[in-house]
């Protein structure tokens, strides 16, 4: 379990450029929760999720995982980093290898994982990626298409076998056919038992992976619940800028006629609604 305790985040203090990144943020994470962290740009998502791992240090409040404070000095930040795995916004910015293999094997490398089992885990995470070639493991990261770009780097963080996956707008600027791979394995880790807290823009994207969304706004936390009722709340959501979904816009208008229409994550679940109901 992930705990943020009344934590503060303050860039360049008692400058001009002073900014109060994040304001008294308490929010807990637990065991196999999908979370969304939505809000505008500027509005501390990606400093919120630095912080899951030590990247960040609060300047007040502190950051606890499994109950332990991960910036006290008795903490060896590298266990912390093994179980909360972060994967950037724009992750294959940072590539460097000469093989998408040594790419995926630098993080589990470094936390220690012997030969033996480094094969079997870059290989592993390559797959879980939607890579059905073993090839790919020996072309260069950088000759790689967008998509195939994000999915190495995404399993270049899986193959540490995180408890927690964290990912930074996973889907920003990929095509349909990587978004459709990244979805499915997402969802896929969900059931299998993974904890994911992924930040994101989409709102499709929420609707269909998330169960818990945790929005900010200027720094503070604005709302921490279900999806659901998020989207029931539509003077919040237009407050911190977000595109409402069509299938919710169209749900929340039809309550007014039918209200015991359930919430719909797709139009498939309006129209059988309907169905059911004019069959009787
Ligand atoms: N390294 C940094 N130095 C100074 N200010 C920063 C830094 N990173 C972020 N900020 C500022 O902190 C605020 C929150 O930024 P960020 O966490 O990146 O938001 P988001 O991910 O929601 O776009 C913004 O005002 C941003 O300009
Ligand atoms: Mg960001």
């Amino acid at each position: 379990m992930l705990e943020l305790k009344n934590v503060f985040v303050t860039y360049d203090p008692n400058t001009i450029f002073m900014s109060n990144a994040l304001v008294d943020i308490s929010l807990m994470i637990k065991k196999n929760e999908s979370v969304g962290i939505v809000g505008r740009i500027g509005s501390g998502k990606s400093t919120l999720i630095q912080l899951f791992n030590g990247l960040i240090k609060p300047d007040n409040g502190a950051v606890l995982l499994d109950n332990d404070d991960i910036n006290s000095k008795q903490i060896d930040i590298r266990k912390v980093r093994k179980k909360v795995g972060i994967v950037f916004q724009y992750p294959e910015e940072q590539f460097f290898a000469e093989t998408v293999f040594a790419e995926v094997a630098f993080g589990p490398k470094n936390m220690g994982m012997r030969e033996t089992e480094l094969k079997d885990a870059v290989f592993s995470a390559l797959k879980d990626m939607g890579f059905s070639s073993e090839k790919i493991a020996q072309r260069s990261p950088f000759s790689l298409s967008g998509g195939e770009k994000r999915r190495v780097a995404i399993a270049s963080i899986i193959a540490m076998n995180p408890d927690i996956l964290v990912l930074d707008e996973p889907m920003a600027g990929m095509d349909f056919n990587g978004k459709e791979k990244l979805s499915k394995y997402i969802k896929n880790e969900i059931k299998n038992g993974r904890t994911v807290v992924f930040v994101t823009h989409n709102m499709e994207e929420l609707l269909e992976i998330a169960d818990r969304v945790i929005a900010l706004d200027e720094g503070k936390k604005v709302f921490d619940g279900r999806v659901r009722d998020f989207f029931s709340d539509e003077k919040l959501i237009e407050k911190i800028g977000i595109d409402i979904p069509s299938v919710v816009r169209m749900r929340n208008k039809l309550k007014k006629y039918y209200s015991d229409i359930p919430f719909c994550r797709t139009p498939l679940e309006i129209s059988s609604y309907l169905k059911k109901r004019y069959r009787h």
